[in-house]
């Protein structure tokens, strides 16, 4: 009896914010969202990208006595680090070039509310002494004003990094780090919770149906096996974003494991090494990341060597020799690597029509880092 009501419950919380699973890993979380939710307690969601950091963020503001004021979303990955604290802390008229005016930070934004810090992991070193002086007294101050000002702001922070291994490599404050961790809430991978699958690609193909006004025919089960079976590298996104395309693929008919295994062929590969043990690694990315690297390092050795043969052509002889694509090298020898990175942030802001979020993810680099390329490459 008494843990029916409290599935029931469960099932009404869920249900009012928009939380789909009946995983044992989603109702741990959901357990814990109803506990803290009425506290002023600060909070870290852990996850890879796409398993619903936000969703439960939302969920504990919305369930806390603070759902009546705003909860403030900051992305700290996507904040060129220059500008950060002026962001979050507000800054006074005249304190940098360009503040033209008095301006309010994030923090004074949310005051009487919620702040969620996604990506937590991001905050330079000099951001997260404020930040952890915020959270101990609620204390902060602008930048360019010496007045010790007071918020009261519930914080939410969220990262998909390993926060501890930010630690050894002394990137992220032990302090910090320990201040933040006291209510750390993980959300599992969907590979580690496939029972959600059904519930959720149910959930996405009927809300993209009803939106768009077409027809969604369902799903054989051979075909939600191949879902079952998937990896799903992007998680819980990932699985919205198929549902939807699918659906626009069915044209209205029962999708078949064909279709499904059509639509997810580029990704078959990959799934099946990491279904070898020797291959599962703790982040499925790293190694097409590493190999990546490992090509661009090369290349750029390579090119080095090709320019230090040319100037020493060159300048053993005492005038310019070669062919003019040599010459070139021996000019902007280092363009080369320059150019290939330029293109691929050029190709995949393309192919995400310029979201900047998700062409990072594909990168594999931070919205801060993407941010910096841009502007650096002028691709403004
Ligand atoms: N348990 C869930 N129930 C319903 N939708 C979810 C769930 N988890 C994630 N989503 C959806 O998946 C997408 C990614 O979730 P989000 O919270 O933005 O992930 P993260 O912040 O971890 O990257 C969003 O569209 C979100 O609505
Ligand atoms: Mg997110």
């Amino acid at each position: 009896m008494k843990s029916t009501d409290t599935n029931s419950s469960r099932e009404q919380f869920q249900q009012k914010h928009g939380i789909v699973g009946s995983s044992i890993e989603i109702e741990e979380i959901v357990n814990v969202i109803q506990q803290v939710a009425p506290t002023d307690i600060t909070v870290l969601i852990t996850g890879e990208s796409g398993t619903g950091k936000e969703v439960a963020a939302l969920a504990i503001h919305a369930a806390s006595k603070r759902s009546k004021k705003p909860m403030v979303t900051v992305n700290c990955g996507a904040i060129p680090e220059g500008i950060i604290e002026s962001e979050l802390f507000g800054h006074e008229k005249g304190s940098f070039t360009g503040a033209s005016d008095t301006r309010k930070g994030y923090f004074e934004l949310a005051d009487g509310g919620t702040i969620f810090l996604d990506e937590i992991g991001e905050l330079p070193p000099s951001t997260q002494v404020k930040f952890l002086r915020i959270l101990e007294n609620g204390e902060f101050m602008r930048v360019g004003s010496p007045l010790a000002r007071k918020v009261d702001v519930r914080v939410i922070a969220a990262t998909n990094k390993d926060l501890e291994s930010e630690v050894r490599a002394k990137r992220f404050r032990a302090d910090l780090f320990y201040r933040l961790r006291s209510v750390n809430m993980r959300i599992p991978p969907l590979r580690e919770r496939r029972e959600d699958i059904p519930a959720l690609f149910e959930k996405f193909a009927r809300d993209y149906a009803a939106a768009n006004n077409i027809v969604f025919g369902g799903i054989t089960d051979e075909a939600m096996d191949v879902f079952l079976n998937y990896y799903w590298p992007g998680n819980v996104r990932e699985l919205r974003n198929v549902a939807e395309s699918m659906l626009v693929i069915g044209n209205g008919r029962k999708l078949t494991a064909e279709d499904v295994q059509k639509y997810l062929k580029g990704f078959q590969v990959h799934n099946e090494e990491r279904n070898l043990p020797v291959f599962v690694p703790k982040n499925p990315d790293i190694p097409e990341r590493e190999l990546i690297y490992r090509a661009l390092v090369d290349l750029k050795n390579e090119i080095t060597e090709l320019r230090s043969l040319v100037l020493d052509s060159i300048n053993g002889n005492g005038e310019r020799h070669g062919s003019p694509v040599m010459r070139s090298a021996a000019g902007h020898g280092h363009l080369s690597l320059e150019d290939m990175e330029r293109t691929m942030i050029i190709e995949s802001l393309e192919k995400y029509a310029g979201n900047r979020r998700s062409a990072a993810q594909a990168l594999k680099i931070s919205e801060r880092t993407l941010y910096r390329k841009i502007k650096e490459y002028g691709l403004q």
